[in-house]
């Protein structure tokens, strides 16, 4: 059903959780993969994972230069997935402005350089991984809900500015994968315990989950403009 066949998609962010989960989904459609990030010993084990059968590229997106120096380079895309950033979370009078510039330089402000410099076929995609708190906040996450709520308004923006390359956003729920080690091991437990009864999917989502839904998008082409969850149902709950 989903078809990706010779055509060139690229993951910034794909060596590792839910930027490695869409490149094993886009592999599985036929697609040729290349995963981006920083780390070399990252992007190997990911390689690895994979079966060796991506492409690597070493990028930073916080960097303007290495961004636009990668895309001048690396020729057309078909699909562009961006699933980048961390950190920010906490009340804003205790945050450092040091603190909230990066949480948006790290995810909105790379977004918007990767969007900018990446040259991606007519009719093929671009997706941004957002999160759950630009439309639904939760205590001491303001500065989250910032930066998700701006990704989401830069993606129906591009979908505008881009037709007919299309722009969509991904909302992933709770997805196990290495972002949560910044938490405790027992606190972790217990959260991971909490989210299994609480949400309707009754389980942790995996970032295959997240991939097979990015994957759809890259081959549904009247799919542009939207920004929807993959989320075990955790908006409603
Ligand atoms: N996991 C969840 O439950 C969840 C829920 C909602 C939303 N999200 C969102 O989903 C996205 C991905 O999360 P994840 O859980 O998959 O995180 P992850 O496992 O930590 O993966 C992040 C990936 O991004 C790369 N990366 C980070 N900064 C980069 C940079 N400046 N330049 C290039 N690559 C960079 C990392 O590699 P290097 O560090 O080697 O560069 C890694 O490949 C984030 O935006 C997160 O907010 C996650």
């Amino acid at each position: 059903m989903f078809e990706l066949e010779g055509q060139r998609v690229l993951i910034a962010g794909g060596s590792s959780g839910i930027g490695l989960g869409t490149a094993k989904i886009a592999l599985e459609a036929g697609a040729d993969v290349t995963i981006a990030g920083r780390s070399a010993e990252r992007l190997e084990a990911a390689v690895a994972s994979l079966g060796g059968k991506v492409e690597t590229a070493s990028l930073d997106a916080t960097s303007d230069a290495a961004v636009e120096d990668y895309f001048a380079k690396s020729g057309n895309w078909d699909h562009v997935v961006t699933t980048l950033g961390k950190g920010g979370r906490g009340l804003i009078q205790d945050l450092e402005m040091k603190t909230a510039l990066t949480a948006m330089d790290d995810k909105f402000w790379a977004y918007f350089r990767i969007a900018r410099a990446a040259k991606i076929t007519k009719g093929g995609s671009l997706t941004f991984i957002t999160g759950g708190l630009g439309q639904k906040p939760a205590p001491g996450a303001a500065m989250l809900s910032a930066t998700n709520a701006a990704v989401e308004g830069l993606t129906l923006g591009l979908a505008i500015d881009f037709a007919p390359t299309r722009a969509s956003g991904m909302i992933p729920g709770p997805i196990d994968t290495p972002l949560w080690e910044q938490m405790p091991p027992d606190a972790r437990k217990q959260y991971f315990e909490m989210i299994e009864n609480k949400l309707p999917a009754r389980r942790f989502g995996a970032p295959e989950d997240v991939g097979k839904a990015v994957v759809m998008l890259m081959c549904n082409s009247f799919m542009t403009g939207v920004v929807f969850q993959v989320d075990g149902g955790s908006a409603i709950v």
